[in-house]
């Protein structure tokens, strides 16, 4: 279904997220026949390019990190013939009376700030000065939100000034995931599932985001955020938000950030032993490790962190969450497992052994859901019990000539323009997610914590490993 015409700036519509992610996803929409005829793109930036050379660089990401095969021949010169190219100082006054003049009157607005979020003053006030944004338009911003509550609550506060929380769409690309999406789906569509999900029933919940690659030439930014600013913050919150919340009455934004900021201010502190943090080491001998990775001998930030956390409220007391990521790990592999209890008496006896079922939502690769069920082992040899999963490839559910799974940023961009937030974080949850982070963070800092080395191609610290089994469980396969 097309969604209204529309004009969007990509303020950073040189840099690496536009060419990798935002541009890619818009002309997946656009050869879905979801942008209108008279919808347009219009990269902004401090280089001075032509539009010819902005058209060629965009050609050139596409082909470089679109994925999709259902284009049609033909179908990049027309979309390209919807791209323009401003060149704006955000700082200073060149470029923006050329870029309003390109604003067409009567169209849905999204501003895209794809660029330090030092600048987001700028273009704030600047989008005013020039009577670009109106009380309809849209902004978008990305993470890194902040680097902590302060910071987080004074980029609020300068966005407030010029946009109200309804225009604020707060990207993380996490929830636009179609598995995400699908945990509400199943959780909230399902009778069977729902009068499972609590304490009583669910022994604990493992939430997995593994990766293969190392910080690569991220290093500068990433050494000083480290895994729990950059994902744990935001993705494993926001994954934890889903698991764990309420039924919200209604599938409205604010009905389910309500209930996802519940979650999160009912997260217990975390102790120091809940923690383990590491690097990654060399790969092979003499290899880069993370030091040689980010360039700072003196590097403390972690590539790796594992922590148990508790929710205090009725539903999830007593029941802990453990949650790791890290890069240079065995696999690419991110997943949510719902543990359930055992049945509280085997009729089978002993020898059939222990068994549970074990809820298992792949988000990446591969994404879909197992459920793990105990059935007779087949055959004549007794009562002998084994577990099968129930598996629902959402490949398969799409069927062979169905759609590839869509990239998160085509949904959320797409809504941005149809002006739904629900998938957006709003000013409140993103601030107590670094309510917190804060102290976690600030113990380790004071402590003077240092991450303990892993092995690339592993599963992380060892000491991850003792995390768990100290409670007497393990933790799932990467792989
Ligand atoms: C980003 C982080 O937000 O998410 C990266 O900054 C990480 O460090 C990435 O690699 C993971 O995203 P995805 O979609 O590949 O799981």
């Amino acid at each position: 279904i097309p969604v209204e015409p529309f004009d969007l700036v990509v303020f950073g519509g040189t840099g690496d997220l536009a060419r990798r992610k935002i541009l890619p996803a818009l002309f997946r929409r656009f050869c879905s026949g979801q942008m209108e005829e008279n919808s347009r793109i219009i990269g902004a930036a401090r280089s001075d390019h032509s539009q010819d050379e902005y058209r060629q660089m965009v050609a050139e990401a596409i082909a470089e990190f679109n994925t999709t095969s259902h284009c049609e021949a033909g179908t990049l010169d027309a979309f390209l013939d919807r791209i323009d190219y401003v060149h704006v100082d955000a700082k200073g006054e060149e470029g923006w009376k050329t870029l309003a003049d390109l604003m067409q009157p009567g169209k849905v607005r999204a501003f895209y700030f794809s660029v330090a979020p030092s600048l987001f003053g700028d273009l704030a006030e600047r989008l005013h000065t020039h009577g670009m944004a109106d009380s309809d338009s849209r902004i978008v911003v990305e993470k890194p939100f902040g680097r902590d509550l302060e910071t987080a609550k004074a980029l609020n506060d300068v966005l407030a000034q010029h946009f109200h929380e309804s225009q604020i769409y707060r990207i993380d690309h996490y929830l636009g995931k179609e598995t995400v999406q699908n945990l509400m789906a199943v959780r909230f569509g399902n009778m069977l599932f729902e009068p499972l999900w609590n304490s009583q029933y669910v022994d604990h919940i493992q939430i997995t985001v593994a990766e293969t690659v190392g910080v690569g030439g991220r290093g500068e930014y990433y050494d000083r955020s480290g895994a729990m600013r950059d994902m744990v913050q935001n993705h494993l919150m926001q994954l934890l938000c889903l698991i764990a919340m309420e039924p919200p009455a209604k599938f409205d934004p604010d009905a389910v950030r309500d209930e996802k900021l519940k979650v999160i201010r009912a997260l217990n502190p975390v102790e120091p032993a809940d923690i383990v943090r590491g690097q990654y080491g060399p790969e092979k001998r003499n290899g880069p490790d993370y030091i040689s990775d980010v360039e700072n001998p003196r590097a403390t930030s972690e590539s790796f962190i594992a922590l148990r956390v508790g929710i205090s409220n009725w539903r999830w007391a007593g029941t802990p969450f453990y949650l790791r990521t890290g890069k240079k790990l065995k696999a690419r592999a991110s997943e949510i497992a719902v543990v359930f209890k055992e049945t509280p008496h085997s009729i089978f006896g002993p020898e059939a052994g222990r068994h549970r079922n074990i809820l298992t939502i792949r988000l990446q690769p591969n994404e879909g859901m197992d459920l793990d069920v105990t059935i007779k082992e087949p055959g004549p040899g007794g009562m002998r019990l084994i577990d099968v999963p129930l598996d629902m490839t959402f490949a398969d559910a799409l069927g062979p000539d169905g759609e590839e799974v869509p990239d998160a940023y085509e949904r959320l961009i797409m809504d941005v323009i149809r002006g739904n937030q629900t998938l957006f974080m709003r000013g409140d949850e993103v601030e107590a997610a670094w309510a917190w982070t804060d102290p976690i963070i600030g113990g380790w800092e004071s402590r003077g914590d240092r991450p303990v080395t892993y092995e690339p191609g592993s599963s992380g610290p060892e000491d991850a490993l003792a995390l768990i089994h100290r409670d007497g469980r393990r933790w799932r396969e990467i792989r």
